[in-house]
């Protein structure tokens, strides 16, 4: 039985970083004028109360979205996905109340939208989702949340649904691959499910997110991605804490992309430094961007 849950770490820095460049690939997405399919092959259960026991038990969110929630002086990227986070926590409650605010105030930080709410929020008509969650718990939620014409909730592995789900009609994707790595093997199977997958369909976008934590499995997987990049990739990495004690913990996260749009490195490249300012916890914070053009 899976143990992690994604509500006791839901925006702290990995998914600041995680859920930026996503807002911002699948804003690339929908410049074109053509549909495309958001594939979640670890969807998590959509959206987190930060109120909630998870979330208040960890408060890693306060590292991380809570850092940058209230500030005025956002770079474009980090702007718009906080903007999405807002318009996130403007959604009615249970009771039908959503926050009433006077022009130009800020929502109380309550919600944090997992990856799926994410995509929802971008997805125009013609687009499509495809997102599994093998957590029962957080596949009933999911499903709760995410019904409609162009939405599947899948209950199973989605190292094993992906190969069904690629290529997509139309041919045109974002697959995010966003394991916990809960269990060492999820570093191999990464590898092999994104190895599959481009076989299948060389012209996706596929984003993969790891941790940043001593681990030898950990450390070699970018490496081992930018093998399998029939086209570029591009690799961004930050690291804004300490390990403890013992020399573990997590330091900070990556997010390995195959077939990045082709101005995302100049766009990180300007954020980076404002990201590594504001998250720091520790005087060493750093970034690592890096990318082999197409
Ligand atoms: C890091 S969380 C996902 C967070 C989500 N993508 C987001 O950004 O909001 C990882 C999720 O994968 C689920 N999971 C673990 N192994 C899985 C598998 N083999 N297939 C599908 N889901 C899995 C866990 O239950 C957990 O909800």
């Amino acid at each position: 039985m899976l143990a992690y849950r994604h509500g006791f770490h839901a925006g702290n820095h990995a998914d600041v970083l995680k859920h930026l460049v996503l807002t911002r690939v699948l804003r690339y997405l929908g410049e074109k004028d053509k549909p495309f399919r958001y594939i979640d092959t670890h969807a998590g259960a959509g959206g987190y109360l930060l109120k909630g026991a998870q979330a208040q038990k960890t408060t890693e969110y306060r590292e991380g979205i809570g850092r940058l929630w209230s500030r005025a002086d956002l770079p474009p990227l980090t702007a718009d996905y906080v903007r999405l986070v807002q318009e996130f926590n403007l959604q009615p409650d249970e009771n039908g109340q959503a926050p009433v605010l006077e022009k130009g105030m800020t929502p109380p930080l309550a919600l944090y939208p997992g990856s799926p709410s994410i995509a929802r929020q971008l997805m125009r008509p013609g687009d499509s989702m495809r997102l599994f969650e093998l957590h029962p718990a957080d596949a009933r939620t999911l499903a709760t949340h995410f019904g409609g014409k162009n939405v599947q909730v899948i209950n199973e592995d989605g190292f094993a649904g992906l190969k069904g789900q690629v290529p997509p009609t139309p041919r045109r994707a974002l697959v995010l691959i966003d394991p916990s790595y809960e269990l060492v093997q999820d570093y191999g199977k990464v590898v092999a499910s994104v190895r599959d997958a481009v076989q299948r369909f060389a012209e996706g976008v596929y984003m993969v997110w790891y941790p940043q934590v001593s681990r030898v499995e950990a450390v070699q997987l970018p490496k081992r991605l930018t093998a399998l990049a029939p086209k570029g990739w591009l690799h961004v990495r930050l690291t804004v804490a300490q390990p403890d004690a013992k020399g573990f913990g997590l330091v900070g996260s990556g997010v390995f992309i195959l077939n990045p749009p082709w101005t995302l490195h100049q766009e990180l490249a300007a954020e980076l430094p404002f990201l590594v300012d504001t998250l720091a916890q520790f005087d060493d914070a750093s970034y690592l961007l890096e990318e082999q053009p197409a």
